[in-house]
């Protein structure tokens, strides 16, 4: 399929679907506790979607059973929610999707509990910086891996990380995955370029170890092959009739992050 370019109309609808994924991982947020499973958070997203007039892209996709990923420590990505308990420590990336009209929000991060090893926060801090760094290289007419550069340099400037080379970032729209694959990694000035109405999810995944990576027996969950701890955050963006970024998935619109950056969100949406 080619790449989807979304008129204004769509554009709003897609702020609906991406403001409601912000809301529930915002959700999600205040309430992941240790001592809770994984399913406890399945079920408050869950309900959150649904409160918010939406439905879970997740659910089905590809049978996939539950609404969330929940991944856990060595788990970097696509954990399935169920009975395991979170301790103290952990590093818990969390992933959510909703449908609203049709069109899709996409947004992930990655928090630690209790008291957090240092090491550990410093990788999510850089995970998550990456990828509002890719997201500010993603500009009006920028080259598609303008972005994925600006997301490895940024991590490698910051130490030694792993960062996972089968999975990237995707186009998104009336599907969750959508054309162009965004790789995480990469020199600049390659691939389409980024235009007006064109949507796109940033999502970079991190190790503090080993890049490589295996699926679990249960089809799904994507481990560290070196048990190294991961991180994974995730926003959906778009480029707006103005020729300005706005952040789908984030509360602000992605004001204060691409602020730092000194980018201004489009205010079409506000
Ligand atoms: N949200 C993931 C991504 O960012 C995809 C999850 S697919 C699921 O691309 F089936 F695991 F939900
Ligand atoms: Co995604």
């Amino acid at each position: 399929m080619a790449i989807q370019i979304k008129n204004f109309d769509q554009i709003k609808v897609m702020r609906r679907a991406g403001l409601l994924v912000g809301q529930t991982l915002q959700v999600l947020r205040e309430n992941i506790k240790v001592g809770m499973t994984t399913d406890a958070l399945d079920a408050i997203a869950s309900a959150n979607i649904k409160r918010g007039g939406g439905t879970s892209n997740f659910l089905g996709y590809h049978g996939y059973p539950k609404t969330i990923c929940v991944s856990v420590n060595e788990e970097i990505v696509h954990g399935i929610p169920g009975a395991r308990i979170l301790n103290d420590g952990d590093v818990v990336s969390i992933d959510c999707g909703a449908i609203i009209d049709g069109w899709h929000g996409d947004a992930a991060f990655s928090i630690g509990l209790g008291t957090v090893n240092p090491e550990d926060q410093k990788m999510m801090d850089v995970c998550e910086e990456s990828m509002w760094a890719g997201i500010a290289a993603g500009s009006e007419n920028a080259h598609l891996s303008n972005i994925g550069h600006a997301i490895e340099s940024y991590i490698n400037s910051q130490g030694k990380y792993g960062i996972l080379r089968e999975y990237g970032g995707h186009g998104i729209g009336t599907e969750m995955h959508q054309e162009p694959h965004v790789l995480n990694f990469g020199r600049k000035g390659n691939g389409p370029k980024i235009i007006q109405g064109l949507a796109l999810a940033i999502e970079p995944m991190i190790t503090r170890g080993t890049e490589k990576t295996k699926v679990l027996e249960d089809d799904w969950t994507v481990v560290s092959t070196d048990a190294s701890r991961g991180a994974h955050f995730e926003n959906s963006f778009v480029i707006c009739p103005d020729g300005k970024p706005f952040v789908l998935t984030a509360i602000d619109g992605g004001r204060e992050r691409l602020g730092r950056y000194g980018i201004e969100i489009s205010d079409l949406l506000d």
